[in-house]
């Protein structure tokens, strides 16, 4: 077992870069991504400046679910590699300082588990049957809404072998496990045991809110769900300090911060509400989105953090905004219909802005501010296309592209064999955005990106911060100061197309100097009077507060 290095609450200053292992890098030449070439990439991703790896699913399965759909919680997916692999993997990323997350996917596995292979076949009042979710009508647990709408229209499905229909939230292939039953309770603490003794440094609950059914509910963040996450924490507390827990759970900020419970639950939770809101203060060039739902989201355990994205291997998600909201965001940044699924927008980072640079430096920037630890995806910091042309979410699942050779540098097999089609676009040809190409160019967006983390990881404000807003003179402009002991960080934000003048109100910092953080030059000492910037067209700031010793 390989103890935790450095503070048990490592995942506060962290900064997360997400990666699908299958399309990261071929180490074996089949044309599918594996352990072994994510191992041999490790440099690349070290030298990004990001502290943390989570890997999506690694677990035996089907692959209908990209994993998602697991068959044998113990095994590793040949198609990634072997269990030595990952404990390389494992090993190599430490060495470098890096912490690893994977995938604890509790609510379901595939209908090819042996599970429910039993359990369909064991008849009724056999305890093998109760380790799903079984019922002789479609109508029970009719208030719970249906996740995957283009897909399912029910979250029963008929199982001849069972003479039953089984309760899935997600595909049909999918069957929920039985969070009632208590040896299913059990299976899942041996499971995370399992991983953390192969030294993992945190899990991602998938689907975590989903875990119970209770009739006339939404089946959503049930009291029985935090009751099995406080035991499950209390057990991996028990026996993997300093291992991390990280909630998936798409829900409004109140329901979500409930996954923390009193810094008993999950360590850290997505903040979803959020996510949309940048893209749609970016679009309306105001900050309001921003600021609201910021307000709107209570304070949390000291022990605990919250996990930002902008977008990551899923649709974009518009789960957590108003139908107007939702009806603006699909016409300003989905204007092709085929673009939506779900209740979601399958684009990445660079096609939803337009590939425009200065949008892009903006959003990651808000990003990198905010109370919380940024998770990165693969791809994103290069401005990676998307192909539409695949199906379901694929199309933001395409090869990393390393280089402007054979195979975008991804894998040395036949063309023909690759997990998924290159993205060939004109505006996101491989043979123009790849790492390659942006290494060699210190003005690229890859470069940028490395610039911006290497600035954040100097200050702990960013992690650990409080934030406090000021006023900027424009509803166009966002204003704040992160502050950690002496740490201090004012973040200033243009919003809009246009030059505009800033005047800051910072009277609560008066006699302090700020100095920008790119360039290092100082900046006049804060008065009795407005503080006056001026940012250019969707610019941004960053200045430490020194205080000057006279
Ligand atoms: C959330 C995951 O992010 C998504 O990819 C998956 O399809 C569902 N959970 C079901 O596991």
């Amino acid at each position: 077992m390989t103890p935790i290095e450095g503070p048990l609450d490592w995942y506060k200053d962290a900064v997360i870069y997400e990666v699908r292992v299958r399309s990261f890098y071929d180490g074996n030449g089949d044309g599918q991504g594996d352990l072994a070439g994510l191992t041999a990439k490790l440099d690349y991703i070290a030298d990004l400046g990001v502290t943390a790896i989570w890997l999506l699913p690694l677990c035996l399965s089907p692959g209908r679910d990209d994993g998602y759909d697991t068959e044998d919680y113990e095994k590793i997916d040949p198609a990634v590699g072997t269990l030595e692999e990952f404990h390389a993997l494992i090993q190599a990323a430490h060495a470098r300082g890096l912490k690893v997350i994977t995938e604890l996917v509790l609510n379901h596995t595939s209908d090819r588990h042996a599970w429910f292979q039993r359990a369909r076949r064991a008849s009724k009042g056999d305890p093998d049957r109760d380790w799903y979710v079984w019922s002789d009508d479609d109508k029970r647990y009719g208030d719970a809404r249906i996740i995957f709408k283009d897909f399912e229209a029910s979250n029963w499905t008929w199982d001849e072998e069972a003479k039953a229909y089984y309760w899935h939230r997600f595909y049909h292939h999918q069957p929920d496990l039985n969070f009632d039953h208590p040896p299913v309770r059990e299976a899942m603490l041996r499971v995370v045991d399992f991983w953390f003794a192969l030294g993992v440094d945190g899990l991602r609950l998938d689907a975590v809110p989903y875990l119970y059914e209770r009739e006339k509910t939404s089946c959503e963040n049930l009291p029985e769900t935090h009751a099995f996450l406080r035991d499950l924490r209390a057990s991996a507390d028990a026996r993997w300090p300093g291992r991390m827990l990280l909630a998936e759970a798409n829900q409004w900020p109140e329901d979500a911060v409930r996954y923390f419970g009193s810094g008993d639950e999950c360590h850290m939770a997505f903040h979803f509400p959020l996510m949309p809101r940048l893209f749609m203060a970016m679009r309306r060039e105001e900050r309001k989105p921003i600021t609201e739902i910021l307000a709107r989201t209570p304070d949390i355990p000291e022990s605990c953090q919250w996990a930002l994205f902008l977008r990551n291997h899923d649709e974009l998600t518009l789960e957590m905004v108003t139908h107007e909201e939702r009806d603006y965001l699909w016409r300003e940044y989905a204007k092709d219909p085929q673009a939506r699924l779900n209740l979601g927008i399958r684009h990445r980072l660079a096609p939803l802005l337009q590939n425009d640079r200065r949008r892009m430096e903006l959003i990651n920037a808000l990003l990198f501010s905010f109370p919380g630890t940024p998770v990165l995806y693969y791809g994103d910091e290069i401005g990676m296309g998307d192909n539409l042309g695949l199906g379901d979410r694929n199309g933001v699942r395409t090869p990393m592209q390393w280089s402007p050779g054979r195979n975008a540098g991804f894998s040395e097999a036949d063309p023909s064999a690759l997990v998924l089609p290159l993205v060939t676009a004109p505006e996101y040809h491989w043979q123009t955005v790849n790492v390659e190409n942006q290494r060699r160019n210190e003005s690229s967006l890859l470069n940028w990106m490395r610039r911006l983390l290497a600035l954040r990881g100097k200050h702990p404000a960013f992690g650990r911060g409080r934030i406090e807003f000021c006023d900027a003179g424009s509803e166009h402009a966002l204003a704040f100061v992160r502050e950690h002991g002496e740490d201090r960080v004012l973040c200033v934000f243009n919003l809009s197309r246009y030059t505009r003048p800033l005047p800051l109100d910072l009277s609560a910092w008066k006699g302090m100097t700020p100095v920008e953080l790119f360039g290092g030059v100082r900046f006049p000492v804060i008065g009795d009077e407005r503080w006056n910037l001026s940012l250019g067209p969707r610019g941004f700031c960053w200045f430490t507060l020194k205080v000057e010793v006279p």
